[in-house]
């Protein structure tokens, strides 16, 4: 049989249509079905979802949260836990009695801050499908006042020390939750991505040059975007320079111990964090693949000192180690440069904290939004999302590099996206060098020419822009999610709404497999240990998906089965 032709046989289904509508849809032989929506309560006691007030504040943080994002999946004895992050809000459906989302009260800022972080929760598949356990003790919401420590090379470091926490190791809250990752060792990490809009100002900015430099190219900024700093003092930069350096880390949670206090592991560096993706080096060593999304900034990985060894304290692993930036060549080799005080000429704390900074120093090379990285568990290759970059050439941040066409980033308006995958040297993810290529660009061969009709893989029946989300199932197929252009019209029509794909690592071939509501982005994808259900994440959907005529629409993790009962994916 030709490639194809077994490649046709890797899917176990058949691929859809595009859609435009308000619904979720899936190919035949499959059904879907709802999880876990904004504001299901989580606690005894606590009242269904109300559509006229988005909830009351006191309920506000024992309901699951707002816009859905990375998550994962942990078994302990009969128990299901799933932790999943709960990214951002949209304050005009969150709080329907103000005008336009603007918190007219400390109550408004609270449940905001409330409704977002990490949600850590029980689940149980029954005669109804899948739901939460109310009133489970692992459930927890881990939002923006939950306690958490600080660990690491930053740890303690004067521009970590605030009022509240004069030794810079114990702060409140995660924050921009974006994806995830999962440990060997059975614990989760949430990712801090868009941490700078929660910060404001309101009587100016007056800090030393340090720090402004950091705002600068951090995108910290005097006018807040969720109005936090007007009711509560710790996100008022003009009272707290330093609160905005405690965000944009990777942070670990147990999920199965609910006692447990979350970690911030500053070894992994301080930026707009999208997901962590964990393997290990033949050696053991811990290497972590990390992503900063913002336009013209780079890819990263983490490599611990110390092998992981089943059974042994885990505790350090990913507080001692090196971090490096991806320098990627125009002949499909590239090198990870070590960030160290050798090479930056910067202090250990403040090269973590200022992290792009550092990078900027070594000649790292600006990619095209790097968004979620994936693992083949079968081949030694890792992927990365580069979203897109529609504004090449214009600076995100004061700061950043020129951001030029070349290596993975080939196309000067990158209005769709692309893949770049690498080829660690020795088949050892620890290793200095690598090789790489594109496993798709994406594009649309229907309307546009030349490179932006997209790579060969890409074609009229799987046309897609921005990917995003990504992971590889336990079979070894890579999923692809989208949060792009969802107009379905001129150089985007033929894409219809955002979708999830399923690629195969060996052939290229790409096929569509989800379609999502309107106005929703698919981000977050999980499988049930048995992989008889798949969890997907559907975040800031439009029209009042998933309910009724009238309803607030509301993210929701929804679940995916095959209708035999059979493997999905
Ligand atoms: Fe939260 Fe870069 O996506
Ligand atoms: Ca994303
Ligand atoms: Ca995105
Ligand atoms: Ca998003």
């Amino acid at each position: 049989t030709s490639a194809k032709a077994q490649s046709a046989s890797r899917f176990a289904f058949t691929p859809i249509g595009i859609q435009t509508d308000y619904q979720i849809h899936v190919p035949d032989g499959y059904q879907h079905g709802l999880l876990v929506s904004w504001g299901d309560p989580l606690f005894d006691g606590v009242p269904a979802f109300d559509h006229a007030t988005g909830g009351a504040v006191a309920d506000s943080d024992k309901v699951f949260g707002e816009n859905t994002d990375g998550m994962e999946t942990y078994v302990m004895g009969d128990s299901t836990i799933m932790a999943v992050n709960n990214e951002y809000v949209n304050p005009d459906i969150n709080l329907p009695h103000t005008e336009d989302g603007t918190p007219q009260s400390a109550d408004d800022v609270l449940k905001l801050q409330n409704l977002q972080g990490v949600t850590v929760m029980e689940i149980a598949e029954g005669a109804n499908g899948w739901a939460p356990v109310v009133g489970s003790r692992f459930n927890r919401r881990l939002h923006h006042n939950a306690p958490m420590a600080i660990e690491g090379p930053a740890a303690g470091h004067a521009l970590m020390q605030t009022a509240d926490d004069p030794e810079g190791t114990r702060v409140l809250g995660t924050m921009g939750n974006c994806g995830a990752g999962k440990t060997p060792w059975g614990t989760y990490l949430t990712c801090e991505e868009n941490f700078n809009g929660y910060f404001g100002a309101t009587d100016g900015i007056k800090v030393d040059e340090i720090t402004q430099a950091g705002y600068d190219r951090y995108g910290v900024i005097a006018e807040g975007r969720y109005g936090y700093e007007r009711f509560d003092p710790r996100f008022d930069i003009s009272r707290n320079p330093n609160e905005p350096h405690r965000f944009g880390w990777v942070v670990e949670i147990d999920p199965t111990n609910p006692d447990s206090t979350p970690v911030k592991r500053t070894a992994l560096g301080r930026f707009k964090h999208e997901n962590a993706e964990v393997t290990l080096a033949p050696d053991g060593r811990v290497v972590v693949y990390l992503g900063d999304d913002e336009r013209g900034e780079f890819l990263y990985r983490f490599v611990s000192d110390a092998p992981y060894v089943p059974g042994e304290d885990t505790s350090d692993l990913l507080n001692d180690g090196t971090l490096y930036v991806a320098k990627f060549h125009d002949d499909q080799t590239g090198e990870w440069l070590a960030l160290t005080p050798e090479t930056t000429g910067m202090d250990p704390a403040e090269m973590l904290i200022f992290v792009r900074q550092a990078a900027s120093k070594l000649g790292a090379t600006t990619m095209d939004r790097p968004e979620w990285i994936a693992v083949n568990p079968y081949a030694v290759e890792a992927y990365c999302c580069l979203t897109n970059n529609k504004n090449r050439g214009l600076k995100a941040n004061a700061g950043g590099d020129e951001t030029p066409v070349g290596g993975p980033n080939p196309r000067e308006a990158n209005k769709f996206g692309q893949i770049v995958r690498w080829y660690p040297s020795d088949d050892d993810h620890a290793a200095d060098g690598f090789s790489w290529d594109l496993y798709v660009m994406a594009g649309n061969p229907e309307t546009q020419d030349g490179a932006y009709r997209g790579s060969a893989n890409v074609t009229k029946g799987n046309m897609f822009n921005s990917p995003d989300g990504m992971a590889f199932d336990s079979s070894g197929l890579l999923w692809i999610q989208t949060d792009g252009d969802y107009s379905n019209e001129g150089e985007f029509a033929g894409m219809g709404n955002n979708q999830q794909l399923a690629g195969d690592p060996v052939t290229g071939e790409i096929a569509r497999f989800l379609t999502a509501p309107y106005g929703a982005e698919v981000t977050g994808l999980c499988w049930s240990a048995d992989r008889r259900t798949m969890f997907v994440g559907i975040q800031h959907p439009g029209g009042h998906w998933p309910g009724k005529e009238g309803d607030l629409p509301r993210s929701s993790v929804i679940t995916v089965k095959r209708q035999d009962g059979g493997l999905v994916g």
